[in-house]
């Protein structure tokens, strides 16, 4: 016998913030295809998610003198993230007040101010207009501040990472990531000084939603299928090692790794409980890989009782950290997702170097640790984001199936004792359920349904 489904009757278009049922789109067990393909629900998202919510948009140590700047984008609005010429980060709307066009068309640089290629007119750092060309030409005053750039209103930083909102409503920063800011400061806290120096980037560009990326970042329920060949390769590495993938070749769950939901969308997959705590107890979980044992014998040949100790800064810290809505980090890189369209997204995985600013490492130790750090970075997104990237886009191509409407994200809901709530409000459950995934959606419908208080400023 064949059993029909009944197709849902489409949600009704209202406009303003009631553009749709988001309740009936987002479900405790399920989401609906729409908040994946819908052209509509994505400019939404544009000013509700990317600009309702501290947004991720780059690292100072990527601006380090003043001055410097590097051009990003804050969902689609592009930005120029500058240090200015007091040492103050601004994130300048990347846009000439004249006609529109792009002002910096550069990645980064360091410039005391900005000229628009299009008629020349010329802003300094702080956003101002500093001169127009034949200003004799206008009757208007420009010194009025509507002809400054525009810039993000509120622009905080967490030990290095810089965040952006519009929304004058938001928490501070520090208060909104909460209980995640202390995993954060676990990471970057077992480099020296507690830092890291951002480095160039694997960039990849995928065709499918944004939010295809955030809701694979904590899944531990696909590495063993969908990464199967990485995996194969380390355990023919590994032998009856627990080392990078082959960590879930087994039943995941039983292995001593969970997931933690932190609150505000940001959640985090923790391995680290399977680390022998003692020097080289992180490199002996590093992803095997050419040339590893070289490189090892060549550790302990130069730096002795040191080297296994130094090991462990190039090795990959087996933790996924993720800040809602486009910030991770993994390994020992930071990912960033830049939603593109409603079927495009740029996942860009920047690499991270230790800095030795007290001196205690010496030079020889911190290059040879960089250098090696380079190696164990260029492993996963090589290997394995190909894999998770042709996930999204055959994900948002079976999408394209209209009346089969919704995606279940119902792994680990109802079972009696398997996802628990905390006394802080966190939530833990096994490393394959998906109550990460239930919760950064309440997440994202709360914000969809609110009316921010949205700001952009201008300098007086
Ligand atoms: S658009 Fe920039 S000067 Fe005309
Ligand atoms: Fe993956």
């Amino acid at each position: 016998m064949t059993v029909l489904e009944k197709i849902g009757s489409p949600p009704a278009r209202l406009g303003g913030t009631a553009l749709y049922d988001w309740d009936y789109l987002v479900q405790e067990d399920r989401a609906h295809r729409l908040i994946y393909t819908d052209p509509a629900i994505f400019e939404v998202e544009m000013t509700h998610i990317f600009g309702g919510t501290w947004t991720y948009l780059a690292h100072e140590s990527e601006i380090p003198r003043e001055n410097d700047f590097i051009t990003r984008r804050m969902g689609l609005r592009p930005l120029i993230i500058v240090r200015d010429s007091e040492g103050k980060i601004r994130a300048l709307y990347n846009r000439c007040t004249h006609r529109g066009t792009t002002l910096c068309r550069w990645d980064k640089g360091n410039s005391k101010s900005f000229q628009c290629p299009y008629h020349g007119w010329n802003f300094l750092n702080t956003g101002r207009l500093r001169g127009v060309p034949w200003p004799e030409g206008y009757a208007a005053d420009l010194r009025d501040p509507k002809y400054n750039l525009a810039q993000v209103p509120r622009v905080e930083s967490y030990r290095g990472f810089i965040f952006g909102t519009l929304n004058l409503d938001a928490l501070p920063l520090t208060e909104h990531l909460g209980p995640i800011s202390t995993v954060i400061d676990e990471w970057l806290d077992r480099n020296p000084g507690g830092k890291v120096v951002v480095c160039e980037a694997n960039r990849f560009r995928y065709k499918g939603n944004w939010k295809l990326a955030y809701d694979n970042s904590c899944d531990g329920y696909h590495v063993a299928y969908s990464h199967r060949s990485l995996l194969e390769t380390e355990n023919r590495f590994a032998g009856e090692n627990a080392k990078g993938m082959a960590y879930y070749r087994n039943s995941p769950d039983t292995q001593p790794m969970y997931m933690r939901y932190t609150g505000h969308g940001n959640h985090f997959k923790d391995k680290r409980p399977n680390l022998e705590k003692r020097p080289g107890g992180l490199w002996a979980l590093e992803s095997a890989h050419p040339g590893m044992e070289h490189y090892e014998s060549e550790f302990i040949k130069r730096y002795g009782d040191r080297a296994f100790a130094l090991l462990d800064l190039a090795g990959s810290e087996p933790v996924n950290i993720n800040v809602f809505p486009n910030f991770s980090l993994l390994g020992n890189h930071i990912q960033v997702f830049e939603p593109v369209s409603v079927e495009e997204t740029n996942a860009i995985w920047y690499g991270t170097m230790i800095v030795d600013d007290d001196g205690k490492l010496g030079k020889d130790a911190v290059t040879d640790i960089n250098a090696l750090r380079m190696r164990t970075q260029e492993g996963f997104p090589n290997f394995g984001e190909v894999d998770d990237v042709a996930n999204f886009e055959q994900i948002q191509r079976g999408l394209m199936a209209i009346e089969d409407e919704w995606v279940y994200m119902n792994r680990g809901l109802g079972i009696p004792g398997r996802v628990k709530t905390h006394e802080d409000g966190s939530i833990t459950a096994p490393a394959t359920d998906e109550a990460f995934m239930r919760e950064h959606f309440k997440e994202w419908k709360r914000l969809m349904k609110t009316r921010a208080n949205f700001a952009i400023q201008r300098e007086p």
